[in-house]
């Protein structure tokens, strides 16, 4: 009887079709630990799975047995009898899907674990290259493109003689994989292009100063130290002059006195 009862309840899971709330990512060829999320529910059960996209599945347990691992899985999953949490490993991109633990107690089966794994790939090299660069005196504009195998996308910088700015602000788009590109100024001014997934990310840059040197600036700095050290050695001067002027006052009132 226990054996229908089983079957029918492995069969009918997964009736209410519910959208798996904790989104997990790993990259490819790597692990993750899927533990039991309501772990309090985990008593007086007589029949334990984790289960992959509703129908396969990884591992059962009845009570005062050992676990039975599915063969699809021997070698790819680590189960824990202490505390039910699953590890999958070495993991591909076809391992990516909806991954649910069920306990089932008379009446009901209830779910006590769910999540959505989704295996990447890491991203690929990110190009920067400086397509133009125009100066003049007083302003310096550079354009650049920030280049995967996929994708592209430019942005344009500007400088005046104190700061550095970059047209509408950081730019991003993303890629056919899935992947964003980001492109934006960062507080050193360098060019930062990010080519970025859930699981990894690849940089490039560029030193803007580099392209655009700003002359006007360093020469702006000895004018404001030479002040500094003139008003530095005119009040030092000015209060040796004083201190000596009481001092020989003093001394004149002593000699006076003593004759
Ligand atoms: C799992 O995540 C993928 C990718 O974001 C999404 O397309 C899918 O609808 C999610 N599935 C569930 C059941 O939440
Ligand atoms: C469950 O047990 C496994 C193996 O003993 C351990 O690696 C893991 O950290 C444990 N997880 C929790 C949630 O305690
Ligand atoms: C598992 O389900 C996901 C959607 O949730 C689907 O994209 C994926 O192809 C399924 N994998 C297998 C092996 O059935
Ligand atoms: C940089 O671009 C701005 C706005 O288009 C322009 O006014 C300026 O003359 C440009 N500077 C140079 C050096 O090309
Ligand atoms: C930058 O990208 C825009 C839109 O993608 C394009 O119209 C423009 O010609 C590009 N500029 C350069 C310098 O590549
Ligand atoms: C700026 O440069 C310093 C030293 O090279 C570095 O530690 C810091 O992380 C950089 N800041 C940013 C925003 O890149
Ligand atoms: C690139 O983007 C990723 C994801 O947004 C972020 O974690 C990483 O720190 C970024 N790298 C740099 C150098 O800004």
């Amino acid at each position: 009887m226990s054996v229908f009862v089983i079957l029918g309840l492995l069969v009918c899971t997964e009736a209410q079709g519910s959208r798996a709330e904790t989104h997990v990512f790993v990259k490819k060829g790597e692990e993750v630990l899927l533990k039991i999320m309501k772990a309090d529910e985990l008593q007086k059960f007589f029949f334990f799975s984790w289960k992959f996209n509703a129908s396969d599945i990884l591992v059962t347990l009845t009570p005062k047995a050992e676990p039975e691992i599915y063969p699809r899985y021997t070698k790819r999953i680590e189960f824990s009898v202490e505390n039910y949490s699953v590890k999958l490993k070495n993991l591909q991109k076809t391992d990516s899907g909806v991954y649910t633990a069920h306990v089932f107690r008379i009446p009901q089966e209830l779910k006590v674990a769910e999540y959505n794994v989704t295996i990447q790939d890491p991203v690929s090299p990110v190009d920067l290259t400086v397509d133009s660069v125009s100066r003049s005196s007083n302003s310096c504009n550079v354009t650049v493109t920030c280049r995967t195998q996929d994708s592209h996308i430019n942005s344009t910088f500007r400088c005046d003689t104190q700061t550095c700015s970059q047209e509408g602000g950081e730019q991003s788009k993303v890629t056919t994989s899935g992947a964003s590109l980001q492109i934006y100024l960062d507080r050193n001014g360098s060019i930062i292009c990010n080519h970025s997934n859930q699981v990894s990310w690849t940089e490039n840059k560029e030193i803007i100063e580099h392209l655009c040197p700003r002359h006007a600036d360093s020469e702006s700095l000895s004018p404001g130290i030479s002040v500094c050290l003139v008003k530095t050695v005119v009040f030092s001067v000015g209060l040796i002059i004083m201190v000596s002027a009481v001092i020989t006052v003093h001394l004149m009132d002593k000699l006076k006195k003593k004759k």
